[in-house]
């Protein structure tokens, strides 16, 4: 199979993925489930949290206000877009886009796993506390985690044989949406990324 037909078929079980606490909330909705956008051969993988109002309408991830702040970090380190892969923990819109429940985490995790074996990423970029926590576990750093206030804009070599060889960790974009002061530091944090260019 492709990468384009293994995430197809990722897709194809969202999409009728009963047993998850959000189906009936997206179908009831006309919500799409938000898979994921960008290059199945991407150098670098964006991991946020879950779908906005925006990226459950259309089925794209950051396309709304968080969205925006995401391209001006991209563009402020001179990656272009599609050259990464992004996507979410929890692929489908929580409502009041309250925090994800760990029942929510649980359920998505495993798809989120097997996107990172598609696209062998050299680094995974975890955007805000949960897709740190969700991450750092995965790759064996839980003992490493610290509050994202102390993590942001630090790299974990995860030592791995086989898979990302870091994990970076980066405040979610959302943060510069509810105070605009907060986009210098974003952007500074950032920075990191360029190790990872090319
Ligand atoms: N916030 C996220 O975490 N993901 C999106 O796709 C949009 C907003």
């Amino acid at each position: 199979m492709t990468k384009t037909d293994q995430m197809r078929t990722i897709r194809d079980e969202i999409l009728t993925l009963k047993k998850s606490p959000l189906y009936e909330y997206r179908t009831a909705n006309n919500f799409f489930p938000v898979i994921g956008e960008g290059s199945h051969d991407a150098k670098i993988m964006f991991v946020g949290e879950a779908p906005g109002r925006n990226e459950a309408k259309t089925g794209k991830p950051f396309c709304g206000a968080a969205g925006k702040v995401l391209d001006q970090l991209l563009e402020h380190v001179g990656i272009p877009r599609p050259t990464v892969y992004v996507t979410n923990i929890v692929k489908d819109r929580p409502p009041e886009n309250r925090d994800p429940t760990p029942k929510e985490i649980e359920t998505y995790g495993p798809f989120l796993d097997r996107q990172v074996e598609i696209i062998k990423p050299r680094v995974v970029v975890a955007l805000g506390r949960y897709a740190m926590g969700y991450i750092m576990t995965k790759f064996g750093l839980e003992l490493q985690i610290e509050p994202i206030g102390k993590a942001h804009g630090k790299s974990y070599p995860t030592n791995l044989e086989v898979g990302p060889q870091g994990i970076v960790v980066l405040y979610h974009p959302c943060v510069a949406v509810y105070n605009p002061n907060n986009l210098p530091n974003l952007k500074k944090d950032f920075e990191i990324l360029t190790q990872y260019k090319e």
